[in-house]
């Protein structure tokens, strides 16, 4: 697969079977991402490799914040918990806390790394997505992976597995729509 079509195949994977993937896999994409363009070469990243013990908590949180915003029935909660304990892997994300034009230009950093690290994967037909949503931004997450907020800034989930479907690609506008010229 040539680039271009290597990036315009990858998909954000919702569903994931509970088949294993090579922990050398996500180790060596990883690494990969560390080649990011990174200003000022702050090396922002903590990435978090979220084990048995906190991925139950995070599915019992995860659960818990949604039924706060309505009714929750035995299916949905069960995907919700699924949605945690199924994929292979799970990497919280997160940089180091300075201060805010710093911080701006290492959540950069960090945008670059995942992405190079879920094209290394999708190469190998693993898939991601990048979850800031449900438990993955939540204060007692920080508890729960044993991160400090005053020193750290969690930025959500990096979800890594074997899709159990690849989602139909969303359009992509045309790029005339996003460009200006000026004199
Ligand atoms: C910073 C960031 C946060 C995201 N958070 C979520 C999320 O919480 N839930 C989700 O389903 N997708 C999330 N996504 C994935 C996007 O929704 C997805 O990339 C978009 O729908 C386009 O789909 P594609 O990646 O398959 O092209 C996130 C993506 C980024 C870059």
């Amino acid at each position: 697969m040539d680039f271009a079509e290597l990036v315009r195949s990858r998909r954000t994977v919702h569903n994931y079977s509970a088949q294993s993937v090579p922990r050398e896999a996500v180790q060596s994409a990883l690494e990969l991402s560390l080649w990011a363009p990174n200003h000022k070469l702050s090396y922002p990243w903590i990435y978090t490799w979220v084990g048995p013990r906190a991925r139950a908590e995070l599915a019992v949180l995860a659960v818990l914040l949604k039924s706060e915003k309505g009714p929750l029935n035995e299916v949905k909660a069960k995907a919700i918990q699924d949605s945690m304990m199924n994929p292979a892997h799970l990497i919280a994300l997160a940089i180091q806390k300075s201060n805010p034009h710093r911080e701006h230009e290492d959540y950069a950093t960090l945008s670059c790394s995942v992405q190079i690290a879920s094209m290394d994967l999708w190469a190998k037909g693993v898939g991601t997505k990048w979850s800031t949503g449900g438990a993955w931004m939540h204060q007692k997450t920080y508890e729960i992976l044993g991160l400090d907020p005053a020193l750290v800034r969690l930025e959500g989930g990096l979800i890594i597995g074997v899709p159990l479907g690849i989602p139909a690609a969303p359009e992509r506008p045309p790029l005339a729509k996003f460009i200006k010229e000026t004199t």
